[in-house]
């Protein structure tokens, strides 16, 4: 479902690195979800890349030359960054960082940065010691001042075979502080807490307690709220998936201890979105040692663990947002309102568990979104879109 970058203008800047080829990955990404990539190339950048790969991946004209036989190709400049929503320098050169650090427009790259009136981010790459050199380090500073925005590189072997700072950040590091940079910013000042994945309730070194859930939703509910310009901490049970970037996470394992981080954190947050599973119960006692199977009791002793958001209902102080999940199999309405009710919850998203391609580790969702006097049923769509349009709720909410 539409992505952040559908429909949007991204003109991507490459200079002359080996890193090049790694941004080709990029333009394919933003391309297959429907954004509307130009690549311009420096003429150094063209030795490591061919034009033409940029074209097949992005199905548009790759530009390098300001000087065009047409009118149209001699305004390139101009439309590329009057039209751009969002400008991307990747790699980044220590020759391409001074130049847009000092204003100089000697080809199109530099020109249409200085053209664009869209955020500017520049992606730097190259040799640790070329990156450490006072020269550069008082070009990024400048270029921040400037109010370009500059996203680290990553630290490791380069292609020089020197180890260092200096290769070009991952996808995966950027492409949140992009994503942002096209959402419209309606939770700046917010501090929002998110918990998600499921809780493990140890038997023994070897054994645990827990559940299906697989963190998706939840992270989805982070990822989405860092967009909209929160300052996000995600208290995670354990999960495989990569911290979100931009997200602060701290990692718990059982119920205790995410409510133990929860309270923590509660009383100087404005929106609490609980999506974790957190088990209700923990084996009344954990073995120090792992249990042999001859030695195993036949009946589990359990006992019932702290429910975290009746605890945080309680404690809710005015103007604070507490948003629950719950999955359920059977009459999703009346559960939701029941919890809703009994744990003061200002909207909670029940998911129907019964479905095959919804909830648990699913990649989709359909959820029936309850609140004070109200309620709205969600499309059947993917976690990344469900999380987007609970926050929608969530904004309207927060500012009755
Ligand atoms: N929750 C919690 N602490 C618990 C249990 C649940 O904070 N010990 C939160 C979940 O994170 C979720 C909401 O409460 O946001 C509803 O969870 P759910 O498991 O559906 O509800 P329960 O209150 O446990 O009720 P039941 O198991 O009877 O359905």
């Amino acid at each position: 479902m539409a992505s952040v970058f559908a429909g949007k203008n991204i003109v991507l800047g490459v200079s002359g690195s080996i890193a090049a080829f790694k941004v080709a990955g990029w333009v394919s990404t933003l391309a297959k979800e429907e954004a509307n990539v130009s690549v311009i190339m420096t003429e150094s950048a063209r030795q490591f890349v061919t034009p033409l790969t940029f074209e097949a991946l992005s199905g548009n004209k790759t530009y390098s030359n300001m000087f065009g036989s047409s009118d149209q190709d001699a305004m390139v400049h101009i439309n590329l960054g009057r039209e751009a929503d969002l400008m991307i320098v990747a790699p980044a050169t220590a020759n391409t960082i001074a130049k847009l650090a000092n204003g100089l427009a000697d080809d199109l790259l530099t020109t249409t940065s200085l053209v664009t009136r869209a955020e500017v981010f520049v992606c730097p790459a190259m040799n640790g010691k070329m990156y450490a050199h006072p020269a550069t380090v008082e070009n990024i500073k400048k270029l921040k001042e400037i109010g370009y925005n500059v996203l680290d590189p990553a630290h490791g072997m380069m292609a020089c075979k020197e180890e260092g700072d200096g290769r070009l950040t991952d996808w995966e590091n950027v492409a949140e502080y992009f994503a942002k940079a096209l959402t419209l910013q309606e939770l700046t000042g917010k501090k929002v807490l998110v918990t998600a994945g499921p809780t493990r309730e140890p038997l023994d070194p070897a054994r645990f307690l827990s559940n299906r859930s697989s963190g998706k939703m939840g992270y989805a509910m982070a990822r989405s709220a860092f967009r909209r310009g929160a300052d996000v901490t995600l208290v995670s049970g354990p999960t495989t998936l990569a911290c979100p970037s931009g997200v602060r996470r701290i990692e718990v394992q059982s119920a205790r201890d995410m409510y133990d981080a929860v309270l923590t954190y509660s009383d100087k947050t404005d929106i609490i979105v609980k999506t974790s599973a957190v088990a209700d119960y923990r084996p009344a006692r954990k073995a120090e040692h792992k249990v042999k199977k001859d030695q195993i009791e036949s009946q589990l002793q359990l006992e019932q663990n702290p429910d975290i958001l009746y605890e945080l209902g309680k404690r809710k102080r005015k103007g604070q947002l507490l948003i629950g999940f719950a999955a359920e199999s059977q009459e999703l309405r009346t559960a939701g309102i029941r919890k809703l009710e009994k744990k003061r919850l200002d909207l909670i998203a029940v998911n129907d568990i019964s479905g095959i391609n919804s909830g648990f580790e699913s990649e989709n969702n359909q959820v029936l979104l309850l609140f004070a006097g109200g309620s709205e049923s969600l499309p059947h769509t993917s976690k990344q879109h469900t999380a987007d349009l609970i926050w929608d709720k969530i904004v309207s909410l927060d500012q009755q």
